[in-house]
């Protein structure tokens, strides 16, 4: 099963401008299908949900078949998947929520390694109620987050645990299916930001054990939103803020206020790219199985380009990486000795390299690693990137590091 780079590059408009983007963790550039799916619920009748008349049933459709799309990519219930403006908001929703059920005594269990989209919205569910936030360190020279750092916080008390499926800072994976055993063996709930992995494995949250897993569109080539999924059960026992008249039922009771319908097409859309990144496969197979034969590929592909990245920057004289860690996203955070990191980024950009330097809000990381906030420049591959942009980049850091 092969990856064709190419074939996915004529379809993304904005790398006709010649740059080579490595800021796919901050989000992916758009394939025209995907923006073409929004213009094209725009420009026909759309009103809200509803089965009345066209413009109302394209509106239900537009979210029907995006719930479909969200859990074919990661294997949940449709019922469970829910949308809203960020990743970010629909965290502190979540933990908002789960935290009017918590009081003193009670604790939830962060890590250092987090974005703070899923460190602030526990720190402060926490804080209004009383309870205690418990920290998982990491070695800051491997980058690595083990079980056996969670198993040493867990506790009787631990109401819920919160983990990145990989950092976005430095890509690495934490072993999540050994993690949500023991977080299950404790009794917590276990929430995990997909965000940066999403767009870089199958995921399966039922292999996983997530009971709610966050992610963003953005990233995985679709527009910008926020997905959470979680089993329809579980969001049966919660009680989000919401409007009086606005419905009691499951996924919508979260999702306030109307949604975005053709964001929710960019999205399907996206879904469906990705099941497709592999040519030839025969359309009739479920999208799901799909999904999980292109996303194999694609990190088949990513590996080999990243092993490529990486051995070269391993290179460069005065260079220092901080993610040593065996599971890893194609993500890459580094300095150069001779010249700070945002000047690295600057220079890059003269010559058409997306690469910025920063902390990307994983703001807890970037000081445990010893960086703080202006952080280290991080390079990421997208499923766009091919081995012309990494020797470009590679070249340019050499320049820089030995001039
Ligand atoms: C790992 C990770 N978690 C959470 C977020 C926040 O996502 P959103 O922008 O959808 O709120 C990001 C965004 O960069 C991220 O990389």
């Amino acid at each position: 099963m092969t990856y064709d780079v190419n074939r996915l590059r004529a379809r993304v408009p904005a790398l006709a401008d010649g740059s080579a983007y490595f800021d796919g963790p901050g989000g992916t550039q758009t394939p025209d299908l995907v923006a073409t799916a929004i213009a094209g619920a725009l420009t026909a009748p759309l009103s809200n949900r509803g089965r009345l008349n066209l413009a109302e049933r394209r509106a239900d459709d537009f979210t029907t078949s995006a719930r479909l799309a969200g859990a074919d990519l990661l294997n949940a219930d449709p019922r469970g998947v829910v949308f809203g403006r960020s990743m970010t908001e629909l965290c502190f929703m979540l933990a908002r929520t789960l935290g009017r059920g918590w009081g003193p005594g009670d604790e939830g269990v962060g890590t250092r390694r987090d974005q703070d989209a899923n460190v602030r919205p526990w720190v402060r569910a926490a804080q209004a109620a009383g309870a205690t936030v418990r920290w998982v360190p990491f070695d800051p020279e491997s980058g690595e987050l083990t079980p056996a750092d969670v198993a040493g916080v867990l506790s009787a008390s631990t109401k819920v645990v919160a983990i990145t499926g990989a950092s976005n800072l430095i890509g690495t994976r934490p072993d999540l299916v050994a993690i949500g055993e023991l977080v299950h063996e404790s009794g917590a709930l276990f929430v995990v930001d997909g965000v940066h992995l999403t767009a870089h494995a199958g995921i399966d949250i039922q292999t996983i054990g997530a009971d709610v897993y966050l992610c963003s569109p953005y990233k995985f080539l679709g527009p910008h939103l926020g997905m959470l999924a979680a089993s329809p059960g579980l969001l049966e026992t919660l009680h989000p803020d919401k409007l009086r008249p606005a419905t009691e039922q499951v996924p919508e009771r979260f999702e306030l206020g109307t949604l975005p319908y053709e964001l929710l097409g960019g999205v399907t859309a996206a879904i469906d790219m990705l099941a497709d990144l592999v040519p030839g496969q025969e359309q009739e197979l479920p999208r799901r199985d799909r999904l999980v034969r292109s996303m194999h590929a694609l990190q088949e592909y990513e590996d080999q380009l990243h092993t490529h990245l990486r051995s070269g920057l391993q290179a460069i004289p005065g260079i220092r990486l901080y993610s040593n860690a065996p599971l890893r996203t194609p993500t890459e955070l580094f300095s150069l000795a001779n010249l700070p990191s945002d000047q690295v980024s600057v220079r890059l950009a003269e010559v058409g390299i997306n690469a910025p330097a920063g902390s990307f809000y994983a703001i807890e990381a970037a000081e445990w690693l010893g960086l703080g906030a202006p952080g280290a420049v991080r390079v990421g591959l997208a499923p766009y990137s091919s081995a012309g942009d990494v020797d470009r980049l590679l070249d340019a850091v050499q320049t820089m590091a030995t001039s």
